[in-house]
């Protein structure tokens, strides 16, 4: 029997048939989707969706995302599905999606930490989308990291956290999104509450509702989404984002910039990213998480993080740097 302890010799590779048998037989498998990384299992199989707890080290009340391939498969697993959710699901999916609705009881409890409520989307990926419609159950995808740290955007990264823990990283190149999904729930007034900001523009959303999104009241005891815990995506680096911060500092040995689309004219070239020089948004989301990784890697002292105007998908480039600088607010 393979128990998640097993040492796996890790391979990377691109056959979606390999990753389908694996997943069949309780294995978990690495997939690319859009967004980020995820660490796959059978949402069906008890035994598998454990695994991944042990394998990220995540903590059993932070519930997972089911994946699925198609709306009219969402709507197996789900109890109702309120004519927004339709609206949002016709218009986003396949993509960055995910919607927060009743779960159907072939949902376990495992996989939702014993909420009435579960986390659904279609990922849009070609691989994935491949994978998922050659399969008959849904999958339960996570981040692929180790609980806490930044999320995957290739397989290498994947490859950098998770060696020896799966058997398989189903490479689909660089994620085209690079941030997570964006999270969606209803209140019981039934308005629409954003829950996680992530690779969908707000704006956007706001306007085929017709008002605006409500924001929950973050709450580090019961947490409503988990992933809206103040310390996740983090490097090991300090990082912080006050850049006038910067300007305390006469050490400049170790310490890094991450500047949205310029460089800081008084600061080493070698030591700042650009994370898009023609000042696109998208393209920045893109880039995020490899650069925080890159800068990672050097052991830097520091790393200062310049924010994005709050619009569109600023406001989760922003929202990601906060999470990743609260742990060392106090320090
Ligand atoms: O883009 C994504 O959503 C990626 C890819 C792999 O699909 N997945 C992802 O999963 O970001 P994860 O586990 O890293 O983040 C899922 C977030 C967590 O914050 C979790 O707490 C929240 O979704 N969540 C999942 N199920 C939930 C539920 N039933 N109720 C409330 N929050 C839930
Ligand atoms: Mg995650």
């Amino acid at each position: 029997m393979i128990s998640a302890e097993s040492s796996y010799e890790t391979l990377i590779g691109k056959d979606i048939s390999r990753a389908a048998d694996l997943l069949k037989e309780g294995t978990l498998v690495a997939i690319p989707t859009e967004t980020v990384y995820g660490l796959a299992a059978n949402a069906l199989n008890t035994a598998a969706v454990l695994k991944i707890y042990q394998t990220k080290n995540r903590p059993q009340f932070n519930p997972l995302i089911v994946h699925t391939s198609s709306l009219n498969e969402a709507l197996k697993w789900t109890d109702s599905f309120p004519e927004e959710a339709i609206k949002l699901a016709e218009t986003y999916w396949p993509g960055p999606l995910t919607l927060l609705l009743p779960k159907s009881n072939l949902i376990s409890d495992i996989v939702t930490s014993g909420s009435n409520l579960v986390a659904i989307r279609v990922p849009s990926h070609a691989m994935t989308q491949e994978l998922l419609q050659g399969i008959n159950f849904p999958i339960v995808a996570p981040s692929a990291n180790p609980s806490g740290y930044v999320s995957p955007t290739n397989a290498q990264h994947v490859l950098e956290g998770l060696y020896g823990k799966i058997p398989y990283i189903l490479d689909g190149g660089s994620c085209r999104v690079g941030l997570e999904s964006t999270i969606i729930g209803w209140n019981p007034e039934g308005k629409a509450v954003l829950h996680r900001p992530g690779g969908l523009d707000t704006d956007q959303i706001e306007t085929i509702l017709g008002y605006s999104l409500q924001r929950p009241a973050i709450n580090n005891h019961h947490p409503l989404s988990p992933g809206q815990l103040k310390s996740h995506y983090a490097p090991h680096a300090p990082l912080f984002t006050h850049e006038q911060e910067l300007t305390d500092i006469n050490q400049i040995e170790g310490v890094y910039l991450i500047r949205f689309k310029e460089f800081h004219p008084s600061f080493p070239l070698a030591q700042q990213r650009i994370l898009s020089a023609s000042g696109s948004p998208e393209e920045a989301a893109q880039h995020l998480f490899s650069v925080l990784r890159e800068l990672d890697a050097l052991k830097p002292v520091r790393i200062y993080a310049e924010k994005l105007p709050p619009a569109g998908l600023g406001i989760a480039i922003n929202d990601r740097l906060e999470r990743a600088r609260q742990i060392w607010k106090h320090s």
